[in-house]
């Protein structure tokens, strides 16, 4: 277990049993469990980048951290240069919540069009809906009851965020979207680019 890892250990002690709180008892529902994982989150100390060993890039700008894992929860910290952008995806097999630590994101979300099912080409239409910017200290929920896919882009200062996976299924996953065709309204032709699964 690494320094920060350790240093937290009762936060994540916690946000483990709520994980698997939410995964085993059907009482304990996406919004329980959103609100509590963020009222723990707030829990987690101070840190910065030098704080977080063992990154892995992912992408232009982008790299991430595993605090913690288990087999249903995933701690995940994400590093954002300025502007760096993560890509339109979905969230199969589990259900999270964001807190940013260090400046601001804007989360576009999309849902799949009602014309939108996928032809034998695997092209298929997605339709912008809300934007939300999620600053310092705020959170976001990511439930399955909400448009599920997104793209996050970092603002001008980048951002650092801190997600809390539970684990629905056996392993999670992302599908990652390549852009085809956009209209003028935001409507966008997609198709999966690659399937990334939940690290371990
Ligand atoms: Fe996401």
């Amino acid at each position: 277990m690494n320094t920060f890892t350790e240093n937290n250990k009762s936060a994540f002690q916690a946000l483990e049993i709520l994980c698997c709180e939410f995964v085993g008892n059907d009482a304990v529902t996406e919004n329980i469990f959103a609100e509590k994982a963020m009222s723990l989150l707030g829990e987690i100390e101070r840190f910065t980048e030098e704080d977080i060993d063992e990154k892995h890039e992912f992408g232009e700008g982008l790299s991430y951290a595993i605090p913690y894992v288990s087999k249903r929860m995933v701690a995940l910290i994400m590093f954002m240069k300025p502007g760096a952008c993560i890509d339109a995806h979905d969230h199969h097999g589990f259900a999270g919540v964001m807190r940013l630590i260090r400046g601001e994101v804007k989360v576009e979300n999309f849902s799949l069009s009602d014309f939108g099912q996928v032809c034998e080409s695997g092209e298929f239409n997605i339709v912008p809906g809300k934007i939300t910017v999620v600053a310092e200290d705020e959170c976001s929920a990511i439930l399955s009851g909400d448009s599920n896919i997104h793209q996050v882009t970092a603002g001008e200062n980048g951002a650092i965020f801190f997600d809390i996976y539970a684990m629905t299924e056996d392993r999670g996953r992302s599908d990652f979207f390549e852009v085809l065709r956009e209209e003028a309204d935001g409507r966008r032709t997609v198709k999966i680019k690659a399937s990334v699964a939940i690290p371990e």
